[in-house]
């Protein structure tokens, strides 16, 4: 039975509705009654089947959706946003070299390359750096007086640093490399007033900041993970412009996420007193997962059906674009004992807040798991007082669960 309960029009994707809110009821009402339905977009992705998509809503099927990527493709898996006009073909081409847009066997081969640098012996091997990041982020915050912004004091911080460290970027880059990425990240928020013009021309800088990096490493190879990723020019590694957009989607998915995710655990946190007088108690190894399944800093990820196939009860065509919904998913009372608790112990907890398994799972899991951990460590440690200051400042943005402003205070 169709949702009675949406109105006509009704888009899971517009950014206005989740510029105020996560949509849980409607996700609720969706997952009970309709968990495949077909939503009309008027202004989807030239040159692609854009008069809608259709939204997957329920635990299971976002599941099937991301394991099965004969049948759903990731090309073009970008977010479902309100593309306009503007993305040209070249622009198209170039989404090619972006992993998260890449299907097997080139997304395999791309892949295994590139795990080589997210193992968890260098992962570790950023711990006790990153610790100590984390401690001197919270104590320069611990410094105000009167109220902060948690999100440019603290939460900011660390996923860059973080990203900075893996890859081996100077320190006297790292100012002009963190400018760039902010601002490519910026869209659709008019806080920011980031043209779009702007954002192109911070990708392509990091692009070719990134490529004149990768050409000096085979030049000079030096004990780092760009100079794995490059060694040799051949099957085994990345070209120059693969590594470029290596980084660029480095940018775009360590970046905002684990930004946000920090801002809502602390949210969280602070809107629930047990919970953060627990953590400070007994620092449960749980706790940043529910964070992530809690908060789903990345809503959904579009998906292409590569032939006819039955999902939900539905046809799904060939060409039709599929919505898999993790901030849903992550709230399905078929898998989450009361899903919208904030239960910092909850273990088992198979969320898919790093997206659904299958061949794209996130392969900053453990760097975001470790971020978070450290800072919520760090803050517990120097800040255990710390009192929320009225609501958080959503973000505009179709995709992106993010909050650009969290007031706080020490005293
Ligand atoms: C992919 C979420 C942090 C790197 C993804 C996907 C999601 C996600 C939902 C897509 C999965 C799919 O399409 O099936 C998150 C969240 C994070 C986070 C919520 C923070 C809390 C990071 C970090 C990095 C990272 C810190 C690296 C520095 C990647 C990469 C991919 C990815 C490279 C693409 C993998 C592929 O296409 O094969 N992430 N992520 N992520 N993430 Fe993360």
């Amino acid at each position: 039975m169709p949702c009675p309960a949406l109105p006509d029009g009704f888009d899971l994707t517009d950014p206005d509705l989740l510029h105020h809110r996560v949509p849980l009821p409607e996700f609720a009402e969706l997952r009970r009654a309709e968990p495949v339905r077909w939503i009309e977009q008027p202004h989807g992705l030239a040159g692609f089947a854009d008069d809608g998509y259709w939204a997957v809503t329920r635990h299971a099927d976002v599941k099937y959706v991301s394991t099965h990527p004969e049948i759903f493709s990731s090309w073009l898996n970008t977010a479902i946003i309100r593309f306009g006009e503007h993305m040209q073909r070249d622009a198209i081409d170039a989404q090619r070299l972006i992993l998260l847009n890449m299907d097997p066997p080139e997304h395999t081969r791309v892949r295994q390359i590139i795990q080589r640098g997210f193992t968890p012996r260098s992962i570790r091997a950023l711990e006790e750096r990153l610790r100590a990041r984390a401690g001197a982020i919270v104590e320069a915050a611990r410094a105000h007086s009167g109220p902060f912004d948690f999100v440019t004091e603290v939460a900011c911080e660390l996923p860059l640093q973080a990203i900075a460290e893996l890859i081996g970027i100077p320190q006297d880059d790292r100012a002009k490399i963190f400018d760039w990425s902010n601002k490519m990240i910026s869209y659709d928020d008019p806080e920011y007033a980031i043209t779009e013009a702007v954002g192109a021309e911070s990708a392509t800088e990091l692009i070719s900041y990134a490529m004149n990096m990768a050409a000096d490493r085979k030049q000079c190879p030096a004990k780092d993970i760009v100079s794995t990723l490059v060694a040799a020019e051949d099957e085994g590694n990345l070209n120059s412009d693969e590594f470029g957009f290596f980084v660029l989607m480095l940018a775009v998915a360590g970046n905002e996420t684990t930004r946000n995710a920090i801002t809502h655990g602390m949210h969280a946190f602070l809107t629930h007193p047990a919970a953060w007088d627990l953590y400070k108690r007994e620092r449960p190894s749980t706790a940043a997962e529910e964070i992530v399944r809690w908060a789903t800093p990345v809503n959904s990820f579009q998906r292409t059906a590569t032939q006819d196939t039955e999902l939900g009860g539905k046809l799904i065509r060939k060409g039709d674009r599929v919505g898999v919904f993790y901030a849903s998913a992550n709230h399905d009372p078929e898998v989450f004992a009361d899903p919208d608790d904030f239960d910092i112990t909850r273990d088992p907890n198979p969320h898919l807040g790093f997206g659904g398994g299958g061949p794209h799972y996130c392969l900053g899991k453990s760097l975001a798991v470790l971020e978070i951990d450290l800072i919520f460590n760090a803050i517990a440690d120097a800040m255990p007082d710390l009192r929320l200051i009225g609501d958080p400042d959503r973000l505009r943005s179709a995709w992106i669960n993010g909050v650009k402003h969290l007031r706080v205070s020490t005293s």
